[in-house]
């Protein structure tokens, strides 16, 4: 039995396979490298001192998926990371972004179901909620209203994964609606390496930790929130490939479809992570108060609860952890994975 990780190159997906491989999986990835480096693949077999089969292949060319399952019959189920992520970009690129990440989703299905192969784990977000009536927010809370194209494929795919699953219940489906993926893996080896000037706040702090951005741009300190900044349930990355591991595991044993958050609970501020940051790491984050960035809203913290009672997983990690990690990867590599 074999897992297919697609994206596994990626940021979430190349510690989700660090992950699989030390519980003893045999893993394929399969990666386009659009938002993602080679080197990426030799820093996982690093890690773990494991081998894995890798294919250089897109979701949108159907016989590249169908080769890779006709070439190895054992795989039995997929965790599906491949998608473009930037909020920002799939505003001003909608057709690459619903194409991307609806479209190949679909084919994905498509040849996993000739290859009969029905069971998936999926990549998805907080962002499905949209500017939520409450937090924290449980899995019933209303899903929809996304504020971007980017949190519309979101929701758009798992109401595919949940007529698929409707029209035949042989699928097994685990969405996993990640909040605040942040840190890196311990070895910082693998870490997060966005393209260009970073638009989440991590990646950013950690620019400025290394020298490499002058200040931190807060975006508002006007939100209802304890200190006026924004408030986000940011999780360690490491927890959350681990939470991929459960989630197969659990849905493989209870079959259907079932839906799950995956954050701590807790809610850090701007300003709680930059001072979280200085007490982790001693590096001193300068920043400027400006005004808020269109589309964010005041607060979002997952209840973890249903995670915890059905999938037995919670976070380990904290948020001092989070940010050693993060500062650790950064200062092992300065440019991240080079060109
Ligand atoms: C963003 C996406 C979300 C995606 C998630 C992935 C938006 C509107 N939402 O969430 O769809 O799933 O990333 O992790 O982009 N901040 C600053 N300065 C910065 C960057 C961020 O003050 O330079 C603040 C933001 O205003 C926010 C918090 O930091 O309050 C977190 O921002 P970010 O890391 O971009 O994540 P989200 O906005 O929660």
């Amino acid at each position: 039995m074999s897992v297919l990780i697609t994206g596994g190159a990626g940021f979430i997906g190349s510690h989700a396979a660090v992950e699989f491989l030390n519980a003893g999986y045999e893993i394929v990835i399969m990666d386009n490298f659009s938002n993602s480096k080679p080197v990426v693949l030799d820093r996982i077999k690093q890690i773990t001192g494991k081998d894995f089969k890798f294919y250089r292949a897109d979701l949108l060319d159907l016989a590249s998926l169908d080769k890779i399952f006709d070439e190895n019959p054992e795989i039995d189920s997929v965790i599906h990371f491949a998608g473009l992520k930037a909020v920002g970009e799939s505003v001003s690129k909608p057709l690459e972004y619903y194409h991307n990440n609806v479209t190949g989703t679909l084919m994905l299905c498509d040849s996993m179901r000739r290859h009969g192969v029905k069971t998936i784990v999926f990549s998805s977000s907080a962002t499905v909620y949209g500017a939520p009536d409450e937090v924290p927010i449980k899995e019933s809370a209303r899903v929809g209203n996304a504020t971007n194209p980017y949190g519309e494929t979101k929701v758009m795919i798992e109401r595919i994964l949940k007529d698929i699953y409707v029209s035949d219940k042989e699928w097994n489906v685990s969405v996993l609606r990640y909040f605040n993926p942040i840190g890196a893996h311990k070895s910082g080896l693998i870490g997060e390496d966005p393209n260009g000037i970073p638009n989440n706040l991590m990646p950013y702090i950690t620019k400025v930790a290394g020298g490499k951005l002058p200040y931190l741009h807060v975006f508002g300190n006007d939100y209802n929130t304890h200190d006026g900044t924004g408030v986000r349930d940011y999780i360690h990355v490491v927890d959350l490939a681990r939470a991929h591991l459960k989630a197969l595991e659990s849905i493989k044993e209870r079959r259907g479809i079932d839906y799950f958050n995956i954050g701590t609970g807790t809610g850090y501020s701007v300003l709680d992570i930059v001072k979280a940051y200085k007490e982790a790491t001693g590096v001193e984050i300068k920043y400027e108060i400006e005004g808020r960035r269109p589309g964010d809203i005041d607060a979002c913290f997952a209840d973890p609860t249903k995670a915890r009672e059905i999938l037995g997983w919670t976070a380990e990690y904290d948020i001092t952890d989070m940010c050693r990690d993060s500062n650790n990867w950064q200062r092992n590599n300065p440019n991240g994975y080079g060109e």
